[in-house]
């Protein structure tokens, strides 16, 4: 009898966690690593979200609140709601937990069975199906195309469904591409969802307010509101409002779903940590006068790494929509050897090699579903990409 779960066999561990800890521990040893895997914006959290946090802990807001959240964040989660994306809910509808990671894994959790399948766009973020193997379902991979930008067509969802389709895990722009579904191309994936009435929709709108140029972002729930029902609208305030390391995350929908999540997470980590919540009401109510600034300094350099490694041999970097990472396809690098004598075969050779002989981190595709790209997180100073591109360029330069 072995004494670790079977569950355990089924999953491997999140590959960009992975990352950041080899970055940290080249970096200990004295090695010169630019380190683009994080992704988490490096910008701090605005002042006045940290000002509430502080007043929260000297209030005596310390203590244990209500499992999902307490009433006044989740007004303010329903106010957001309803002045970002038109949408009605009520506090009762809402569920706010220790991040949106552990938003989507309660909805998992509470949702799946065995043999149950969730359909999930590729490229992904890393963590989707590996949620949907712990709580005992099956991921099914329906893979978006570069010619594509990356986004699922209606056939390809309409030839993932199943009868025993559960989900589909929507996230628009998306980690790890950027891509972001238009109002027309997110119609065509809610005209499918619409003939097959057992299907929910899980949106995953964390990058909502991380959009550039004239990108409209939108929301399933919204585009088909005869998918209300059966939609589950996930976001939180690690991204937009900087605030990764206070984990907070939320979710609106049916509040039987709510109700059943809550469940979960009444026996397992109860409620998300107080001071967060006190903070994560100022992030939503106080002032967002930060986000625009913010935005057109992750436009500069999202446009900063998308022309310098287009200009690298063998590299096709799309100009994606939002979020702060761009996916660019390394095809015309496979099946070469670099400078320092590796052979690249695959993305993970390519990052491995660069890593290595250039010191750039970077995440490889296959982690996120899509072949041979990688991933970088332009989530840090200009300074730091300006001098990565460059190095990434010597090394595509150097293959031969
Ligand atoms: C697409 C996507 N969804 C959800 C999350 C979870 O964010 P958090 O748990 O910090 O709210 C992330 C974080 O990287 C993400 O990229």
């Amino acid at each position: 009898m072995t004494f670790l779960s079977a569950t355990l066999d089924r999953v491997k561990p999140s590959p960009t966690v992975a990352l950041t800890g080899q970055v940290a521990a080249l970096k200990a040893q004295g090695k010169d690593i630019i380190g683009l895997g994080a992704g988490e914006p490096d910008f701090d959290t605005p002042q006045n979200i940290k000002d509430a946090g502080v007043v929260a802990i000297a209030l005596g807001k310390t203590k244990y609140t209500p499992v999902d959240g307490i009433p006044e964040l989740k007004q303010a989660i329903v106010d957001k709601f309803k002045r970002d994306n038109g949408l009605d809910y009520t506090p009762a509808q809402v569920s706010v937990g220790t991040g949106g990671k552990q938003i989507l894994y309660n909805a998992l959790m509470a949702t799946l069975n065995e043999g149950d399948e969730v359909v999930i766009p590729a490229p992904y973020w890393v963590s989707y199906p590996d949620m949907v193997l712990l709580a005992g379902g099956t991921p099914v991979i329906a893979e978006a195309s570069l010619q594509t930008g990356f986004k699922l067509t209606a056939d390809q969802l309409e030839s993932a469904i199943t009868d025993k389709t559960k989900w589909l895990i929507f996230n628009s722009p998306s980690n790890p591409t950027g891509a972001g579904y238009t109002r027309e191309e997110l119609k065509e994936i809610t005209d499918v969802l619409m003939r097959h009435p057992h299907v929910w929709v899980m949106s995953d709108d964390m990058y909502e307010h991380l959009v550039y140029d004239d990108f409209e972002f939108t929301t399933p729930a919204k585009i088909e509101p005869r998918l209300y029902d059966r939609t589950l609208t996930v976001n939180g305030v690690s991204k937009a409002y900087a605030m990764t390391g206070w984990r907070i995350g939320y979710a609106a929908g049916p509040e039987a779903l709510i109700k059943a999540m809550r469940k979960v997470q009444s026996q397992s980590t109860s409620n998300p940590c107080s001071i967060s919540q006190y903070a994560a009401v100022e992030a939503l109510n106080g002032t967002q006068d930060f986000i625009a600034p913010n935005n057109e300094i992750f436009k500069r350099r999202r446009d900063l790494v998308v022309e310098m490694l287009n200009a690298a041999a063998g590299i096709a970097c799309p100009v994606p929509d939002g979020a702060f990472y761009v996916y660019p396809s390394i095809a015309g690098c496979i099946g070469k050897t670099s400078a320092g004598g590796a052979k690249i075969e695959n993305d993970e050779d390519f990052c491995t090699a660069l890593l290595e002989e250039t010191g750039v981190a970077v995440v490889f595709g296959a982690a996120f579903g899509l072949s041979p790209n990688f991933r970088v997180s332009y989530a840090t100073s200009d300074e730091a990409l300006k001098e990565a591109c460059t190095r990434i360029q010597t090394f595509c330069a150097g293959l031969t």
